[in-house]
């Protein structure tokens, strides 16, 4: 066993030791049970990826990505604000995986984790030391949790992509520090993008907040383009690399989507079901999200309504 292992081994006897005789400790995600497919009518336009798609899909016009991107963008974000109201103590992630679901579709969208590369839901759901990925299931929410809830929405043949992290009943006050800046960090990441600017300032600007407040940042996961395509470059770092060197120019659309642990930025190993990344250490992790539009002036959030404040 390497010096590492050893190490490793140690801290987590020592947390087992700890929590014993202490019941209100928090215990590790394990995986549950995911309830039947859901179903997306027939009359809502479905992404090329999903099983049931139209072989051939009509390229949006250029001029028209803008208003479409918006459009998504408002639509997931009013998804992801009918979640923040409903998580509670006690109520499962598969049923925040139902109400994006339904969301979705009564907004004439298709909500795009499902079936993307085999994802078997409609919304990733990631609780306490799960990084990004979770997939909703009968695993009730319990008092102290915390729960990212990633939501994607196909809408006018393009994704709107946004995530936000939620308090379930009373959080300790470490776990608010983490949300906090982990929100704080993704609008210092927002603030750096304007015409002429490079990529790497968006990454610079979040991993300096982060690391300042004692926080990990996740190198594994990445921010991305998001347009016509769920995924596409450039690949958007939440961390200083001079090579991620992108000048950013009006029109562009991407992510910025931080993943801050409160222990080591380490991931650990990716679960059975393919998908769930935890923190190698088992601390909590945080994130924030929202889709961008670069302007000629500065930055459009795409995925915030009219009237929200800036950071938000
Ligand atoms: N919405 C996630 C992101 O921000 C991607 C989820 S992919 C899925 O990029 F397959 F897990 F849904
Ligand atoms: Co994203
Ligand atoms: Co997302």
């Amino acid at each position: 066993m390497g010096k590492r292992q050893e190490k490793e081994k140690r801290a987590r006897r020592r947390v087992a030791s700890e929590r014993r005789g202490h019941p209100g400790r928090r215990v590790p995600v394990r995986a549950g049970r995911l309830s039947p497919d859901r179903a997306v009518p027939a009359n809502i336009p479905r992404p090329p990826y999903a099983p049931d798609a139209p072989p051939f899909l009509p390229a949006v016009p250029p001029d028209e990505l803008p208003d479409r991107m918006r459009a998504a963008g408002h639509a997931g974000r009013e998804v992801l604000l009918e979640l923040a109201d409903a998580v509670n103590v006690g109520m499962t992630t598969d049923e925040l995986d139902r109400i994006c679901h339904e969301a979705c579709i009564a907004r004439g969208g298709y909500p795009s984790p499902l079936h993307y590369k085999g994802f078997p839901k409609s919304l990733c759901t990631s609780v306490n030391e799960v990084i990004c990925h979770g997939i909703p299931d009968d695993r009730a929410l319990l008092d102290g949790d915390i729960v990212n809830c990633d939501v994607t929405i196909y809408l006018h043949g393009v994704h709107g992509d946004c995530n936000a992290t939620f308090f379930v009943g009373d959080v300790d006050d470490e776990g608010r520090r983490l949300v906090q800046v982990t929100k704080e960090a993704l609008w210092k990441g927002i603030d750096q993008v304007r015409p002429g600017a490079r990529l790497y300032e968006v990454g610079r600007a979040i991993q300096t907040h982060a690391e300042a407040a004692g926080f990990g940042v996740v190198r594994s996961f990445v921010g991305h383009g998001v347009g016509e395509e769920f995924h596409t470059a450039p690949a958007v770092l939440h961390y200083y690399d001079p090579s991620n060197d992108l000048v950013l120019t009006p029109g562009l659309t991407f992510t910025i989507e931080p993943m801050i642990n409160e222990g080591s930025w380490e991931l650990g190993r990716i679960w059975p079901d393919g998908w769930t990344a935890p923190t190698r250490d088992g601390s909590r992790s945080a994130q924030f999200e929202h889709s961008l539009l670069v302007t000629a002036t500065g930055v459009e959030v795409l995925t915030m309504l009219p009237g929200e404040p800036h950071g938000t």
